[in-house]
């Protein structure tokens, strides 16, 4: 595991965002698989920059996103699509159909998680697997207690991750958080060639401590990260205090 620690929140995206710019200038092509969240809002804040700025050429990109809310409506405003929409796709060249998120209201979910997860098989996998962190350990929604082997999937989110997203997202409001979502797996993420994981924060410093230190557990999901072979962590002082 490569790591990475910045002086605080800005540093952290700068850097996260020199890898992936430097990466898509590489490879056109690139499968980018994405995240949403609070930590990555300033990388897409500057990718959207660049492409206006720079003129950084977004045309031929893909991109995965990790997870969606089981039953909120593409516009719903928490939807992890509008979210995607708002701070990234609509801010750079990239067509609408090379963009992909798991559709939270199909009729059949178990379907849609199957054909989310052949999607990114065909489409040739995911070059950079872009990740936050929750405070239980959680990447894209797979909660502590996940199984190491699946591929996208429904879940129940746990109490603690229903309470972050309400207080950050949803006005502290825990009854308009949905209770379940769709997430790639650990297996889908751990197929990404290249995995990057940013986190800011003393709030994360504990979370970050155990991916870094302790015995992979499925009860701090990001610990299987140690079983990747190109892994790198962007994470700020605050974050990495008690490494
Ligand atoms: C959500 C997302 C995760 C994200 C996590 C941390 O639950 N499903 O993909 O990494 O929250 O979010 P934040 O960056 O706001 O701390």
């Amino acid at each position: 595991m490569n790591i990475f620690i910045t002086d605080g929140y800005d540093e952290m995206a700068e850097t996260a965002v020199d890898i992936l710019i430097d990466s898509i200038e590489t490879n056109r092509f690139l499968k980018l698989g994405l995240p949403t969240g609070k930590t990555p809002e300033g990388v897409y804040k500057l990718l959207a920059r660049a492409h206006k700025n720079c003129g950084v050429d977004f045309s031929k990109l893909t991109t995965f996103n990790l997870d969606e809310y089981v039953g909120l409506d593409i516009n719903h405003p928490q939807s992890y699509n509008r979210f995607m929409k708002e701070n990234l796709f609509s801010k750079i060249n990239i067509p609408e159909k090379n963009y992909h998120l798991p559709n939270g209201c199909a009729k059949d979910l178990e379907e849609e998680c199957l054909r989310y997860e052949k999607l990114i098989r065909e489409s040739g996998g995911i070059d950079i697997q872009l990740l936050g962190i929750g405070g239980n350990g959680h990447i894209g929604f797979n909660e502590p207690s996940t199984c190491f082997s699946r591929g996208t999937h429904k879940v129940k989110l746990t109490k603690e991750t229903i309470a972050s997203n309400a207080e950050k997202f949803f006005d502290g409001d825990i009854d308009r958080v949905p209770k379940e979502a769709i997430t790639m797996g650990i297996k889908s993420i751990l197929d990404a060639k290249k995995i990057i994981l940013i986190a800011s924060g003393i709030e994360k410093a504990k979370v970050i401590e155990a991916l870094v230190n302790k015995p992979i557990t499925s009860r701090i999901p990001a610990t299987i990260l140690q079983r990747h072979a190109n892994v790198i962590l962007i994470i700020d002082k605050a974050a990495a205090s008690l490494i």
